[in-house]
């Protein structure tokens, strides 16, 4: 199966059944996701520096710890000029792509985010721009991409109607998320989709549906890491998800997409303390230290024991750049745009 996934990028739905539910993540498997990541993109790991920019959000997913319902979080913006400081930081700190992430949160207005992103594209012209900023009409897209805006990270979170359902409130839908995602690739964005491994109600087959959604999309990053439980959510009596599954999907993925961009998420570091070298070593290719000023870290928790909370920007940095080589890997200074589709 791994010769056949390596030669054709494509496994039938039941052979990714069979490599999914066995218990072993073969390291046969994880060798040919390495040797296919370091024959295109070499030990280079790209870096991504994380503003999370507010934590209001007007939605209410069962599985994120700043759903509107959580009463429990001290809710807080950043203004432009606190952003811009993140971005001035990063910059000196070697980050040539930001990632501008945060709830949907409507003081962000679609003017106030086009001129964000302006004075960010005139102070930094040799960065990418990356948004993860939820849902959006088409036209706010475009009117983002005009500003200066590079990339777009939306995870798809679930390929499965009836699943997408069990995860979301009524007012939220799988079809309005791919239309989405199709649109921004339409615009020209270099494109982001994922989903978290284990979330609550996920079968194997879901799994599949994700991987086939993803084939469909053809993004240029793909993010995905384990569901991870949060004490304040209606999902707080689900077990998190598998590192081991995570690991073993993630070198699929490089084996289905060869050139595409693959994070070691901040939830995969959080499951296991290696976690993002393990990532890595399964054929990610991508950090994203987190950016963001110190004092509002801790209220951006998505789930429980969120890692980099206490760090400064300049320590995350560090820290990285020494878990990265003891895995054997480089980061580097650069834009690292995707190389072809
Ligand atoms: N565990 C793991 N990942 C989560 N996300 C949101 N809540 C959780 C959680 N409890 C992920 C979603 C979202 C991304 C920003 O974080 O996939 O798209
Ligand atoms: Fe943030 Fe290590 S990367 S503390």
């Amino acid at each position: 199966m791994i010769k056949k996934l390596k030669s054709t990028q494509n496994l039938s739905d039941a052979e990714l059944l069979e490599l999914l539910e066995s218990e072993v993540y073969d390291e046969e498997l994880r060798k040919a996701a390495d040797e296919l990541r370091r024959s295109i993109y070499g030990t280079e790991v790209y870096i991504r520096g994380l503003v999370e920019l507010s934590n209001y959000c007007k939605n209410n997913c069962y599985y994120c710890g700043i759903r509107r319902g959580n009463t429990n979080v001290n809710r807080y913006r950043l203004s432009k000029a606190e952003i811009l400081e993140c971005c001035k930081s990063g910059h000196e700190l070697g980050f040539r792509t930001f990632v501008l992430q945060g709830g949907e949160d409507s003081y962000y207005s679609s003017e106030l985010l086009c001129e964000i992103i302006s004075e960010i594209r005139a102070g930094y012209p040799d960065c990418a721009i990356t948004l993860s900023l939820g849902e959006w009409p088409k036209q706010d897209y475009q009117s983002f991409f005009e500003a200066g805006a590079n990339r777009y990270l939306l995870r798809h979170e679930t390929a499965n109607t009836e699943h997408y359902g069990k995860l979301h409130p009524a007012n939220m839908s799988l079809e309005n998320r791919k239309q989405c995602l199709f649109n921004l690739k339409e615009i020209g964005y270099q494109v982001g989709s994922g989903f978290m491994v284990g979330s609550p109600y996920q079968s194997t087959a879901n799994l599949i549906e994700d991987l086939r959604f993803l084939q469909e999309l053809k993004p240029a990053m793909i993010g995905i890491g384990p569901y991870l439980t949060h004490k304040d959510t209606p999902f707080n009596e689900f077990k998190s998800g598998s590192l081991k599954i995570t690991l073993k999907l993630i070198s699929i993925l490089r084996l289905m997409f060869p050139y595409a961009l693959i994070p070691a998420t901040t939830a995969l570091g959080t499951a296991a303390p290696n976690g993002r070298e393990q990532g890595l070593l399964a054929g990610a290719n991508v950090v994203m230290p987190n950016l963001s000023p110190v004092k509002v870290r801790k209220d951006y928790t998505l789930y429980d024991n969120k890692i980099c909370t206490g760090e400064e920007a300049a320590e995350c940095r560090y820290c990285l750049e020494r878990r990265v080589a003891s895995a054997g890997y480089k980061i580097v200074v650069a834009r690292g745009d995707v190389i072809k589709q």
